[in-house]
């Protein structure tokens, strides 16, 4: 089995240049079956969940060719509307098909994308808006068949959350679509602004991205477009917890400061140098962190909840009581018990977890739960006393290109292994 081999102590110094958001490239990604043309898409991380994508565009029709970090998709052809079970399952975000599907083809048929680590997955709202928008969906066991018998016409929209997959499956699906669409409580996540600026560019009209109500005046045709995916703001509060845990400093290349301001601000409040100057982010901590903070979870632009795990390592090296709620998410603290493995001494109260004093860790063994739990115990076996082998690193891998030369480039001691 893969994992990493990870030996703790040594303090992170140098720079890394962060990579493409995953979360925009996915949406992206989808949006690219309504342009019956090439779409050129830079900044796009190698990723699973990417690759994921890529295949369920060439399942469709697309012809899809990747360069290094530059993603084509031609889906002139298209013509294809079934998803395989399998590849529903691979990823959460598949669902971000379903719009573009019946909008391209006019008809879908997907199987529910199902829950995962964090918990069920509900999609009451994407159906509900898209049912506004004259989708029809039947279940036929654990198929959806999804349909346009009228076409595509805009609505006035109201999420009763502001989900992000849910805004971006309706800024999708009403792109190419007769009439004027206005959703409102839209989710107002950097990503879905960069889901609009790239089909803006294709020739959508699209205004308020960002905001809690986006308008989208529906066009006939989208055209060709080249765009280049915003950076990853989570992978970057990875590797400033990184830096935090091992005392060290770094400098995150193309780090985007401007959409992160609750999670530097966190990094601040304990103590650390925080500095943002062309394109990049400089972080310098020292060796005792003082402080006693307390970190709930929203939407944006409150904290991240994909980076709460990211941050309950760092409570491990801090001299006071430090909490985090999460408010998002139903099963985001699976790792916890992991993370109490290294002697971390974490303890949950409903969706809570408390670290009443600094600890010292030491190696242990451990096993990734989700993507950015298995992060988090990345970064807490970076401060462990002694070796720490952490397996299913799968689930890191659909979100961070790259994390075990990223953070030996910096003076991790941590390899790749097989155990
Ligand atoms: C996106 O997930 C991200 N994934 C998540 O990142 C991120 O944690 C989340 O937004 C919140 O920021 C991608 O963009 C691919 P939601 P999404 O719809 O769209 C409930 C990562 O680590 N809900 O805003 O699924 C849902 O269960 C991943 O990269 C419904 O009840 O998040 C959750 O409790 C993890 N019904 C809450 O809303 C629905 O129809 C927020 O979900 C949809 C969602």
């Amino acid at each position: 089995m893969r994992g990493y081999s990870i030996c703790g102590g040594n303090k992170l110094q140098g720079s890394l240049r962060i990579q493409g958001a995953k979360n925009s490239a996915l949406p992206i990604l989808a949006a690219t079956l309504l342009i019956k043309d090439k779409s050129i898409i830079h900044n796009c991380p190698q990723l699973s969940d990417v690759d994921a994508a890529i295949k369920i565009l060439i399942t469709l029709g697309c012809v899809c060719v990747r360069d290094e970090h530059t993603v084509i998709v031609d889906a002139t052809d298209a013509a294809n509307f079934e998803v395989s079970r399998a590849l529903m399952h691979k990823m959460r975000s598949s669902i971000m098909f379903l719009g573009a599907m019946v909008s391209r083809m006019g008809k879908a048929v997907i199987s529910n994308p199902g829950g995962c680590e964090l918990g069920p997955r509900p999609i009451d709202m994407h159906l509900s808006a898209l049912n506004r928008l004259g989708i029809k969906v039947s279940e036929q066991d654990d198929l959806l068949i999804c349909t346009a018998p009228n076409g595509i016409r805009g609505a006035d929209i109201t999420l009763r959350f502001p989900s992000v997959g849910a805004t971006e499956n309706v800024i999708i699906t009403a792109a190419v679509s007769k009439g004027t669409t206005v959703l409102r409580n839209a989710a107002k996540e950097p990503e879905i602004s960069d889901l609009a600026d790239f089909l803006n560019r294709a020739g959508a009209k699209i205004s308020g991205a960002g905001s809690d109500t986006v308008t989208i005046e529906g066009v006939s045709r989208l055209c060709t477009v080249e765009h280049e995916v915003i950076s990853d703001r989570i992978v970057a509060a990875t590797y400033l917890s990184a830096a935090a845990v091992t005392g060290g400093c770094l400098e995150l290349k193309g780090c985007p400061a401007y959409n992160m301001t609750s999670v530097l601000k966190f990094f601040s409040d304990i103590g650390c140098s925080i500095k943002a100057k062309n394109n990049s982010v400089f972080i310098r901590c020292g060796e005792r962190l003082k402080s006693s903070t307390k970190t709930v979870t929203d939407v944006y632009p409150g904290f991240p909840t994909d980076a709460g795990p990211l941050i309950l390592p760092v409570f491990t090296v801090i001299d006071g009581q430090n909490s985090l709620e999460e408010t998002i998410f139903e099963n985001r603290f699976r790792y916890v018990p992991e993370l109490n493995k290294l002697g971390a001494e974490i303890i949950m109260k409903n969706q809570t977890a408390y670290c009443l004093k600094r600890q010292r860790l030491h190696g242990a063994d451990l096993s990734c739960t989700d993507l950015r739990g298995g992060a988090a115990l990345i970064i807490a076996s970076l401060a462990a006393e002694g070796v720490s082998r952490v397996s299913e690193i799968h689930h890191i891998e659909r979100g961070y290109y790259r994390l075990a030369q990223s953070l030996s480039g910096v003076g991790a001691d941590l390899k790749e292994i097989e155990f």
